[in-house]
């Protein structure tokens, strides 16, 4: 049976918390397979409680879904402690999470070095969250980190970082003149983290092969976003980890021959928080409809986000890098009450018409994009549920979208809430009679 991979097609904050929250009675696991608390993903249960995760799978305010952290996944515990008790104080069971053993752990050099370095960037500073990601990627890839798994031994988590920390501390004082950190303090708050963590921690590969075995379906959920895959997102104003479907079999140890639907979420606009090019950007008052309409300011951060028109050329390279078979296009409503919507379509780098994403950063930083221009709707359609229910304009907007990103959109989103959804196609197939 089906394991689904669920992510962003354009920068991030494109809704996933959101869609995620809307399959979660109809799938019995959803994972997070790469990220960390750099990530907020806001979810509006249908009595109108409004939760903000950053570690937690968006699951979690399904009952019967089985929250997992996947091994790709950077923690910080104590961010996932907070969040957990702050889930528990509202009533919300988190006592089933499952964190991979596998999965690395965000460490006080983490963040201590990701805020600095980015001080030292000055302007070429990426706009990081400052939640210590890339440096913790960063040890992994070097093959320092530390594992949640290096929580159930005291003595290895004391080598580990022992070791770790003889560098680091050297980093952080000679270099950049900050306070070098202290082993036994850090030893001594991570394995208090660990008298809770401990019974999470399972081989969570082999309980989603299970899973998958048993016929049950699982839910990969994004984090971030394709244009922030450190692969191909729009390097070096990426993050450190790959959002990509290939990287939610990497981040979970799910074969991808197992993946049989890929749900690219992407707004009916495009935002982005943090530096880095974005050629549809607006400093306009359509753009000051959008922040203000969109309520655009980062669930992580508070920052405010830089919005811009529909970029199908980056649809159109989400669509095909990650194989996406179904496109759910958020915040329609947020378009509404302009008189004309724009469509980027291609860019022009240097006096040529291009398609497709260009192969340099140095042209995409000069891409300047053509717009095909389309009449508005002044309707709210906020109540729309139906296709039908849709006024003309924007379901030729929806309709050129489609036909420029080359993947069928099943859904559309006219408001925050669950259930406030244009239903097209049924994501899942839907849910036989009891
Ligand atoms: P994520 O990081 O991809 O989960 O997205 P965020 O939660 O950071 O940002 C998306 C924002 O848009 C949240 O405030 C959602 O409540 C909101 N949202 C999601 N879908 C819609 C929609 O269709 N219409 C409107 N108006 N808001 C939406
Ligand atoms: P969700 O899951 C939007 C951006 C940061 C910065 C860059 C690198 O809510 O969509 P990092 O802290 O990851 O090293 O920062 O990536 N960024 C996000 N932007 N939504 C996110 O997550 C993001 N996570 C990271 O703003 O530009
Ligand atoms: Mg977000």
């Amino acid at each position: 049976m089906p394991a689904i991979v669920l992510l962003g097609a354009q920068w991030g904050d494109e809704g996933k918390g959101k869609v995620t929250d809307l399959l979660g009675a109809r799938v019995d696991y959803v994972v997070r397979y790469s990220g960390g608390n750099n990530a907020g993903h806001t979810v509006i249960t249908p009595d109108g409680q409004k939760y903000k995760l950053h570690l937690m799978p968006s699951g979690a305010l399904s009952p019967n879904a089985t929250t997992v952290l996947g091994n790709g996944v950077v923690i910080d515990p104590k961010v996932l402690l907070e969040e957990m008790d702050g889930l528990a104080a509202r009533g919300v069971d988190t006592s089933g999470l499952l964190i991979s053993g596998d999965a690395h752990l965000i460490m006080p050099h983490h963040r201590a070095l990701d805020r600095v370095v980015e001080r030292y960037l000055g302007k070429a500073r990426i706009g990081t969250t400052g939640r210590g990601i890339g440096p913790a990627y960063g040890d992994k890839v070097a093959r320092t980190g530390i594992r949640a798994q290096d929580l159930l031994d005291p003595g290895i988590l004391r080598q580990k970082l022992e070791l770790v920390l003889r560098e680091k501390n050297q980093v952080l004082t000679k270099v950049y003149n900050r306070k070098a950190i202290d082993v036994d303090a850090v030893v001594e708050e991570y394995l208090a983290y660990a008298g809770r963590l401990r019974g999470h921690i399972a081989d969570t590969r082999a309980v989603l092969w299970d899973a998958l075995d048993r016929g049950d379906t699982v839910l990969m959920e994004g984090a971030q976003a394709t244009m922030l895959d450190l692969d191909h997102g729009t390097y070096p104003f990426v993050t450190s980890s790959n959002p990509v479907t290939a990287g939610a079999c990497v981040g979970t140890g799910i074969p991808p021959a197992r993946v049989s639907q890929v749900i690219g979420v992407i707004k009916a606009y495009t935002t982005r928080v943090g530096s880095g090019p974005f050629p549809t950007e607006l400093f306009d008052e359509a753009g000051a409809h959008l922040l203000k309409v969109g309520d655009e300011y980062g669930t992580t951060t508070g920052r405010e986000r830089r919005c811009g028109w529909f970029d199908a050329v980056v649809g159109r390279f989400a669509v095909r890098l990650n194989g996406i078979t179904d496109l759910v296009v958020t915040k329609l409503d947020v378009l509404s009450g302009l008189p004309k919507v724009r469509i980027c379509v291609a860019y022009e780098i240097g006096g040529e018409r291009v398609e497709t994403m260009p192969t340099t950063q140095t042209a995409f930083h000069h891409a300047t994009p053509i717009y095909e221009e389309l009449d508005g709707w002044w309707e709210d359609i906020t109540k729309a549920r139906t296709w039908s229910d849709v006024p003309a304009n924007a379901r030729r907007f929806l309709e050129r979208v489609e036909e420029l990103c080359g993947a069928r959109i099943s859904v559309a989103g006219v408001g925050p809430g669950r259930d406030e959804n244009v239903i097209r196609h049924h994501l899942l197939p839907p849910a036989p009679p009891r």
